[in-house]
């Protein structure tokens, strides 16, 4: 061993003990392909790796809110062995599809927007990378399709809560009717119609999922109306609340494509939200 200034030193006993075990593949691991320094490294709690901007990014940043594919192989990797099934119902144009066809598992997703699925579609076709079914509807309807306890691991991206603003100063039955009158628009939500919605789509996501099996679920906080919202603690909590999703972790990716501003300059303090949240959950009885 040899130390920052290449000089021959000796190895401290409990670090070569310790990496000669974690250098391998432990043949009782049943999770994942990788060796214990490996699955070491990937208990760390918040990810700052950079990842490329590749796989026909500007086609795919028409969506706005597509993942690294990269990043999805990585968690993949963590909570799944090679040839195991992945599902996203929640596809849009793909990250987690494309991350899972850079690591050899299958893959399964499902998506409202038949747009989105061509352009996972075009992308495939263009990286010569394995194109996976996606269905195209209600996830609510869909996973219906899919066959009880099949899957290995669930990786997905909610939709935002497209917020009503009204609802933060008048009751929910004001709220609802101005919403329709001044608005006009039935695509904003109340919060808690945002969660209820992500509830009904986690119930039916579980049957499907092996028993033991992982789900990792991207989601962002928001700084919206004068007022942040800790949307990746209301969501956990909604999923905890379905029996059989036990939260286990949250994992912190730090976002380097997303740009600082001054909005509150030089009056207020309004944060600049560099990072998303990675909610880690087990099937459980
Ligand atoms: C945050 S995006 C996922 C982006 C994805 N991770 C990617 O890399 O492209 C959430 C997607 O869920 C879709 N969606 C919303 N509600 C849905 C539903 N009930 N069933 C199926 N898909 C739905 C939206 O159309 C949107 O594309």
């Amino acid at each position: 061993m040899q130390n920052l200034f290449g000089e021959n030193i000796k190895e401290p006993k409990h670090i070569s003990k310790r990496t000669k075990k974690t250098a391998t593949y432990d043949k009782r691991n049943k999770l994942n392909d990788l060796t214990g320094a490996e699955w070491q490294f990937w208990t760390k709690t918040v990810i700052s790796k950079i990842y490329p901007s590749n796989l026909q990014h500007k086609l795919r940043s028409q969506h706005g809110g597509q993942k690294p594919p990269q990043l999805c192989a990585d968690l993949i990797k963590v909570f799944s062995k090679k040839g195991q099934l992945i599902l996203d119902p929640l596809a849009g144009v793909g990250g987690s599809l494309l991350g899972a066809a850079l690591c050899e598992r299958n893959a399964i997703g499902i998506e409202l927007n038949e747009k989105w699925v061509q352009i996972y579609n075009q992308v495939c076709q263009l990286e010569g990378l394995q194109q996976f079914p996606v269905l195209v509807g209600d996830a609510n309807e869909k996973l219906k399709e899919i066959a009880p306890v099949s899957v290995d691991f669930v990786i997905t991206d909610v939709p935002y809560w497209i917020m009503d603003q009204v609802t933060k100063t008048r009751s929910a039955a004001a709220a609802r009717e101005s919403k329709l009158s001044k608005f006009n628009d039935k695509n904003l939500q109340t919060k808690e119609e945002w969660l209820a919605e992500m509830k009904s789509i986690f119930e039916k996501t579980l049957p499907v999922l092996k028993d033991n099996a992982y789900m990792a679920v991207f989601i962002g906080d928001m700084y919206r109306g004068k007022e942040f919202h800790l949307l990746s603690g209301e969501l956990a909590h909604t999923i905890s609340s379905i029996p059989g999703f036990v939260l286990k972790s949250d994992i912190i990716w730090h976002d380097d494509s997303k740009m600082l501003h001054i909005y509150g300059y030089p009056f207020a303090y309004i944060p600049s939200l560099i990072h998303q949240h990675i909610l880690i959950f087990r099937k459980e009885k």
